[in-house]
C-alpha cells in the first residue's frame, strides 16, 4: 500500500481547527533585517502615494513579510534573486487550499524510506548521541572533535585526518552505506548532518523532501515552505543563520561550559513536529483575489519586466556589506536541491572547506559592494523613473546590537543619486508619519539618521 492511501484519522478535526484561523502576518523564517515589525507603516505609505490601489512589486522580497501584508489590497509582483525567498512569497500569495497538506506531517513520519535511512546511517547518528550523552557529564572533548571534524561532506570529499578514531569509523560507514540510496538525495544529511542539524534530524529533513518529491505537483511548494520554516527554526547556530556553525571552544581552545546546553536547545527538537506545526501556518494564509506573480530574478532584469499595472515599486535591498546568500545559503540549498561544491578558504596556510560550508557560486549582491553599490542604486532610481513608477525606497538603521556591519552607502548619497532621476522626494519614518518637500526631506533624513525611512520618490 502507497503511504499517500493512509487514513489519517485526526485529519477531519484538523480542518476544523484550520477554518477557525484568522491569518496574521507571520514570521516565515528567521531573518535579518524583516520588515514584519513595519507592515502597516508601509502598507500606510503605499496607500498615500497610491490611493487607487495599483499593483506594488516588492522588488527585494526577502522573508516575504511585507508582499504578504500588501496583497491584501494590492495585486503584488514580489521579487528576489534567492529561491528560498520565491518558495516562501508563492506560499503567501498564491497560498494551498487543499487541506491534504496536512497529512504530510504523518506521511513523513511513516515514509517507507525513513527506517531505512535511520538503520543506514544509525552509526553516525548513534556516535552524535554517544559523544553528546557523554559531553553532558564533563567529557567534552568528544564533542568538540565531532563539531569540528564530523562533516559528511566534508569526509566525503577529504577524509578527516584529525578526527578521532570512532568518528572516522562512523563516517567511513556511513559513507559506505549512502550507496543504497540512489533514489533518495540525502542533501540534508550529506551537506548539513552534524553541522548545522543532528544527524537524526538531517535524515529526517531528507524523508521530508523525498516525500514532497513523490506529492502532487500543487503541493509540492507549500511543502517546500514549510520545510524550509523548520529548516530556520531548527539549525543550531547563534542567530538561526547559517553563517556560521557553533564554535564549540573559546578563544584559548577550551571546550566552551554551554556547549551541551547549546547543542541541546536546537538538536533534541522534533523535524516532523515543527513540519507539521508549520504546515498548519501556511494552510492558514487567507486566499487572495488578486492575481500575484512571484519572480526569482536579478532587480535589474525585473524592473525590465516591469507590468504595466505596477504603479509603485517598494525597495528594501540589503545595506550592508554582508551578503544575504551568506546567512540563507543553507535554506537556498534544500530548496534547490541541486548538490552545489562547496566553497574553499585559506585557513592558516591550508585550503579547506568553508567553516560555513558555503555553496560556491553564492550570489553576491551589487548592493553590499561598496565599489558597486552606487551603480545599482543609481540604476534602480534610473529604471523607476524610466518606467514612470513611484518607488518606495526603504532605508535600515544601523543595528549596531546585532553586530551589523555599517551601511554601504549613505543617506546623502542615496539622497542626491534620487534628485537625478525625480523631482519629489518625500521621507517618512514610523511614529513621525511626516512628509515634506525636498530641503525638509534632507533635514528630516539628518535628524533619524538611525531610524527607519522610507523615501518615496516620482515625477
Ligand atoms: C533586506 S532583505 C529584504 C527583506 C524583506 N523586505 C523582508 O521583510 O523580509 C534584501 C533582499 O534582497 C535580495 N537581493 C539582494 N540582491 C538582489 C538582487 N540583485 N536582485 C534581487 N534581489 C536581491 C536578498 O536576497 C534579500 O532577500
Amino acid at each position: 500500500m502507497h503511504l499517500h492511501k493512509l487514513e489519517i484519522s485526526s485529519i477531519s478535526s484538523q480542518e476544523n481547527i484550520v477554518e477557525n484561523i484568522i491569518c496574521k502576518p507571520f514570521r516565515t523564517i528567521h531573518y535579518l533585517g524583516s520588515k514584519l515589525r513595519l507592515l502597516e507603516f508601509i502598507k500606510n505609505v503605499a496607500d498615500e502615494a497610491d490611493p487607487n490601489r495599483g499593483a506594488i512589486c516588492d522588488l527585494f522580497a526577502g522573508s516575504g513579510a511585507v508582499s504578504q501584508y500588501l496583497s491584501k489590497d494590492r495585486r503584488v509582483v514580489s521579487v528576489d534573486i534567492q529561491k528560498y525567498s520565491q518558495i516562501i512569497c508563492n506560499a503567501l500569495l498564491n497560498p494551498c487550499s487543499d487541506k491534504n497538506i496536512l497529512k504530510y506531517g504523518d506521511y513523513s513520519r511513516a515514509s517507507t524510506i525513513k527506517n531505512s535511512l535511520e538503520k543506514s546511517l544509525k552509526s553516525i547518528i548513534d556516535y552524535e548521541i554517544e559523544v553528546i550523552k557523554n559531553g553532558a557529564v564533563g567529557d567534552l572533548e568528544p564533542v568538540c572533535d565531532f563539531l569540528e571534524n564530523g562533516s559528511l561532506y566534508g569526509a566525503i570529499v577529504d577524509f578527516p585526518a584529525q578526527g578521532a578514531e570512532g568518528l572516522k569509523v562512523a563516517l567511513s560507514e556511513t559513507i559506505n552505506n549512502l550507496k543504497y540510496f540512489e533514489s533518495v538525495t540525502l542533501l540534508a544529511t550529506r551537506y548539513f548532518g552534524g553541522i548545522y542539524y543532528s544527524y537524526k534530524q538531517a535524515v529526517n529533513i531528507d524523508v521530508i523532501l523525498y516525500e514532497i518529491e513523490q506529492a502532487p505537483m500543487e503541493l509540492r511548494n507549500t511543502l517546500m515552505a514549510a520545510l524550509l520554516s523548520t529548516a530556520s527554526d531548527l539549525v543550531n547556530t547563534v542567530g538561526k543563520q547559517f553563517a556560521q556553525p557553533i564554535r564549540p571552544r573559546n578563544k584559548s581552545g577550551e571546550p566552551k561550559a554551554k556547549l551541551i546546553q547549546q547543542l541541546n536547545k536546537d538538536r533534541e527538537l522534533c523535524v516532523f513536529d515543527t513540519f507539521e506545526s508549520w504546515l498548519h501556518k501556511y494552510i492558514g494564509v487567507n486566499n487572495s483575489t488578486h492575481a500575484h506573480e512571484v519572480l526569482c530574478m536579478d532587480y535589474n532584469v525585473a524592473l525590465d519586466l516591469l507590468p504595466e499595472d505596477v504603479s509603485i515599486v517598494y525597495a528594501d535591498p540589503p545595506y550592508t556589506r554582508d551578503h544575504y546568500s551568506r546567512f540563507y545559503h543553507g535554506l537556498e540549498t534544500i530548496c534547490r536541491n541541486d548538490f552545489p561544491e562547496i566553497s574553499k578558504t585559506n585557513i592558516g596556510g591550508t585550503i579547506r572547506l568553508s567553516r560555513g560550508l558555503y555553496r560556491d557560486n553564492r550570489h553576491q549582491s551589487a548592493f553590499c559592494i561598496k565599489s558597486q553599490a552606487p551603480d545599482a542604486f543609481s540604476n534602480l532610481f534610473k529604471k523607476v523613473a524610466q518606467k514612470g513608477k513611484t518607488l518606495m525606497l526603504s532605508y535600515s538603521p544601523y543595528e549596531k546590537d546585532n553586530n551589523a556591519h555599517p551601511r554601504v552607502m549613505q543617506l546623502d548619497d542615496l539622497l542626491s543619486l534620487a534628485k537625478q532621476h525625480f523631482k519629489n522626494t518625500k521621507s517618512y519614518s514610523p511614529g513621525v508619519f511626516l512628509h515634506s518637500k525636498l530641503n525638509h526631506t534632507e533635514k528630516h533624513l539628518k535628524a533619524s539618521d538611525n531610524g527607519e525611512l522610507i523615501l518615496v520618490c516620482s515625477n
